[in-house]
């Protein structure tokens, strides 16, 4: 798996916060897993992550060094995913950052140029599976589409 995606220091800023920031993300995570599992059995046409305050991505624990995956990337990588993304940030270093770090995973970020073996599968009538199962988008803030507002 790509550093990108892992809770390693990957050459792209990270947010610094203080030991705290371990107990909030164990919550945070423990949420979107509790969340997915009770709710992918429903028949709920699709389960939407927005993440506002989005930030890079990663964070790091300013007195260890310590990596952590930020609430993005715990989203992106639970295990039954969510159908649909939308990050927004008031930085666009974070959100730069963050379009970097999805980039690496496998759902799709629609406002990229689809590479040439998806465009070749697709046109085969063969779907990845990611495609299928939805999208990840990052936005400035305030430039979601009309239809999330
Ligand atoms: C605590 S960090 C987010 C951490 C992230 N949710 C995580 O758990 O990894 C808060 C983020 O909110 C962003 N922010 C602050 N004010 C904002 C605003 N008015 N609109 C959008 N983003 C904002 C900051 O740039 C910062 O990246």
């Amino acid at each position: 798996m790509s550093d990108y995606l892992l809770p390693v220091n990957d050459g792209l800023p990270a947010r610094e916060s203080g030991e705290w920031v371990k107990e909030k993300l164990y919550y945070v995570k423990r949420y979107i897993d509790v969340f997915e599992v009770t709710m992918r059995d429903r028949s709920w046409r699709r389960r939407i992550f927005i993440d506002l305050f989005s930030g890079p991505g990663k964070c790091i624990v300013r007195d260890t060094n310590e990596f952590l995956l930020g609430s993005p990337l715990l989203a992106l990588q639970t295990q039954y995913p969510f159908t649909d993304y939308y990050f927004g940030d008031l930085e666009q270093e974070n959100i730069d950052s963050l379009t970097r770090r999805v980039s690496e995973s496998s759902i799709p970020n629609p406002d990229e140029p689809e590479p040439k073996r998806e465009r070749e599968s697709r046109t085969r009538g063969d779907l990845p599976e990611a495609r299928e199962r939805g999208k990840a988008r990052s936005f400035p803030n305030g430039d979601f589409p009309s239809c999330i507002l």
